[in-house]
């Protein structure tokens, strides 16, 4: 049994359908990444996942399935239990989703304390390790910091040790990396394939960069007006698609220093 299964979905905002027939597996421990234009429907695929869709958008066809289970089915209580802990999501910038009032040291203790009943103490230690795995140097200082007193990278892989604290099986990554300058783009997705090495983790990836699809996924599904319009693995997207628009989008794949970043 696939350990996420998205069959046939289709999402709808207000009516109009925005992402029609998508099917999706992914395994234990495996990379798949959405790749596609703005407004392609990346992200409401995986906000459709964690049952986060904005403006009114509904699965009005289809069924997501997790660990066997229909998510659609799912109580307010039971998606309690599982965001942020078995499945968990970063987005593109993780710092702006945070309150520019709080430290990051009040979100994060604040953010582990919601999950299990700890000690401030407890918390903020948890938090500074998990920082440290994201290779900050001290957590401590990071901690007591204002998220906007961060660069964007910094900001980035807080929100990435946010979302791996509880070691989820699933982690739903919405553009992690786009915001930030190549070299740092490569250090967080080698990170972040440390961190399904080490843990396991499933990791569901958008980009419309399909460099950093190539470096990182098993599988790449490129998606465009709402439907998927090529897909298969890794290799074979590389270098055997026949597909035109995949083709365009991997002659648009940045370089660096002269040469394919991937
Ligand atoms: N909150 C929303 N309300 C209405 N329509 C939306 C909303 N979010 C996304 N859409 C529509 O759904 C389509 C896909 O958008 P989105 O999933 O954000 O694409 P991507 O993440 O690939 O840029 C677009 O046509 C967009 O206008
Ligand atoms: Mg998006």
């Amino acid at each position: 049994m696939a350990m996420l299964e998205i069959k046939n979905i289709t999402v709808s905002y207000q009516g109009s359908e925005a992402v029609k027939d998508f099917s999706l597996m992914l395994d234990k421990g495996k990379i798949c990444s959405l790749v596609g234009e703005s407004g392609s429907g990346k992200t409401t695929v995986i906000r459709a996942v964690l049952g986060l869709l904005a403006g009114g958008g509904k699965v009005t066809k289809g069924d997501i399935l997790f660990e066997g289970e229909s998510l659609l089915k799912f109580s307010n209580e039971k998606w309690r239990q599982l965001r942020g802990s078995k499945i968990s999501m970063i987005f593109q910038d993780s710092g702006a989703m945070m309150n520019p009032t709080k430290t990051v040291g009040a979100v994060f203790t604040e953010y582990i304390r919601t999950h299990e009943k700890i000690s401030k103490r407890d918390a903020w230690e948890k938090a500074v390790g998990m920082l440290e795995k994201m290779r900050l140097p001290s957590g401590d200082n990071i901690m007591k910091s204002y998220p906007f007193r961060l660069s964007g990278g910094m900001r980035q892989r807080v929100g990435i040790a946010m979302g791996m604290t509880y070691k989820p099986e699933l982690l739903l990554a919405d553009e992690p990396t786009s915001a930030l300058d190549v070299t740092t783009q490569a250090q967080i997705v080698r990170q972040m394939m440390e961190l399904r090495e080490e843990y396991g983790t499933s990791i569901i990836m958008v980009t419309h960069n399909l460099g950093v699809a190539a470096y990182m996924s098993d599988h790449i599904i490129v998606m465009k007006d709402g439907v998927v319009e090529d897909t298969g693995d890794r290799d074979h997207m590389l270098n055997a698609s026949e597909n035109d628009y995949t083709k365009k989008l991997l002659e648009a794949v940045p370089t660096l220093g002269g040469a394919r970043y991937v």
